[in-house]
């Protein structure tokens, strides 16, 4: 096990690359299931769920190779089942049922383990499989998908907590090879969703209105192998952005998109820093006072629940009440306990953490528990006086490659140690 020791209390300056986005990498790595042609995927971040990917598709069958930021997966044959040691480490491999339907019109796929964020149901993706025709079934802790024939409907994707990404991309890879047209209706819009229809449409797919709420699937016979870069990183980016604004330093995120993350600029700007866009990406710039921000966690384009965690720790750096509301996950608030023990002052009520600032945080030994729960604590230990270290950060290296590189690159002192 390791841990980052970091001894806090000093602005981050200077430039970062943003690594390519993990949650667009891992369906575009399910995608290269619906074709036996080779695919090559570029700018693929160097991340743990990243390789358990790559895993789950050589246990699939295909063969997959790792060279540098660049992957090759060749599925000239798969088989259609996929067990439940490595997809129970991940929930994003549950993105492999609408490619092996699509191609092999049956799939087994281990239900994905629920994570500490809370239930992670899988309904609205077991209601697009079964609106192309699919026979679903639930078998000892497996989906059971099979389909005679894969026919495209018009289907309403919205859920209790709005759209749901990894779902939308499960259909639009299962329908991709349905007989005719298939129309989603409250589709997710996130630029990962985006980037997946552009490989699916270079493949030889017909795929149209992705980023809106509503995508038709005209469905193609097979698809062809295709090449494809993914989009930059919008979380690592904003993680980046708030760590700059946190620590009153200033920030250059190389090849970061800011359209991406609109809706994190616009509050960090409402909380008092200065943001630049420039071409090929922006400068994050705290100023001297910071103003308490509310925020409330909404599908794309609104503010991403993936970025709740470190803003809050920003929140607690500006004086005055910040309310802090999340709408997409039960539990998504595991940071609080753990940021209070280097000082913080926050209650939650229901849904909402209601942030007191400014608090002066000092370091100490802090526990990571989910991947944006433990950037939080990162980004509070680089506030904090003194030292903090935060255990287990394999949680961190899911979903952030190189971290404590990066952050020595910006001034930071941060050393990877094994407990
Ligand atoms: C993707 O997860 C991301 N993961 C998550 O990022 C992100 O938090 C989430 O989208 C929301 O933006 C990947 O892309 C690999 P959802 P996904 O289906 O697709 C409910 C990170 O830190 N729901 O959009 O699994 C669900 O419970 C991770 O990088 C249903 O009710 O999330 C949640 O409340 C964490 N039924 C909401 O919808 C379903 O069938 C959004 O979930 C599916 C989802």
């Amino acid at each position: 096990m390791y841990s980052l020791v970091i001894q806090g209390g000093r602005p981050l300056h200077g430039a970062v690359s943003i690594s390519g986005a993990k949650n667009a990498v891992l369906p575009l790595l399910a995608a290269t299931l619906l074709t036996r042609e080779p695919c090559v995927i570029r700018r693929v971040p160097n991340l743990t769920d990243v390789t358990y990917m790559g895993r789950i598709l050589a246990e699939l069958g295909a063969k997959v190779k790792f060279q540098g930021d660049t992957i090759t997966v060749t599925a000239n044959r798969v088989k259609g089942v996929a067990g439940y040691d490595l997809v129970r480490k991940m929930r994003g491999s549950i993105c492999v049922l609408g490619p092996l339907l699509g191609r092999l019109r049956e799939a087994q796929v281990s239900l994905p383990g629920g994570c500490i964020i809370g239930p992670r149901p899988i309904d609205l993706h077991l209601k697009g499989m079964r609106a192309l025709g699919a026979r679903v079934t639930i078998e000892k802790g497996f989906v059971c998908a099979k389909a005679r024939r894969l026919v495209g409907s018009e289907l309403f994707l919205g859920g209790r907590s709005g759209p749901t990404v990894l779902g939308t991309a499960n259909v639009m890879m299962a329908a991709a090879l349905a007989e005719g047209v298939t129309v989603l209706e409250s589709a997710a819009c996130e630029p990962e969703v985006v980037d997946l229809a552009d490989f699916l449409n270079a493949m030889g797919a017909n795929i149209a209105g992705a980023g809106s709420p509503t995508i038709r699937i005209t469905g193609v016979p097979e698809l062809h192998g295709a090449e494809h870069e993914a989009i930059p990183d919008r979380i690592e980016a904003a993680t980046f952005a708030i760590a700059a604004a946190a620590t009153q330093g200033e920030v250059t995120l190389r090849g970061a998109q800011p359209q991406h993350l609109t809706a994190v600029l616009d509050k960090l700007q409402e909380a008092g820093a200065k943001v630049d866009r420039q071409p090929g990406g922006l400068t994050v710039k705290a100023t001297r006072r910071l103003r308490p921000t509310d925020v409330t966690t909404q599908p794309y384009a609104g503010f991403p629940t993936d970025a709740q965690a470190q803003m809050m720790v920003l929140m607690t750096q500006a004086p005055g009440i910040s309310i802090i509301t999340e709408r997409i996950y039960e539990s998504r608030f595991m940071h609080v306990s753990e940021l209070a023990r280097l000082g913080a002052n926050i209650t939650l009520e229901g849904p909402s953490a209601v942030v007191k600032g400014a608090t002066p945080l000092s370091g100490a030994p802090v526990m990571a528990s989910d991947l944006r729960a433990s950037a939080a604590l990162l980004i509070a230990g680089l506030v904090a006086k003194g030292e903090t270290r935060v255990k287990r950060i394999y949680h961190l290296d899911r979903g952030y490659a190189k971290i404590d590189e990066k952050l020595r690159g910006l001034g930071a002192k941060v050393e990877r140690v094994q407990e």
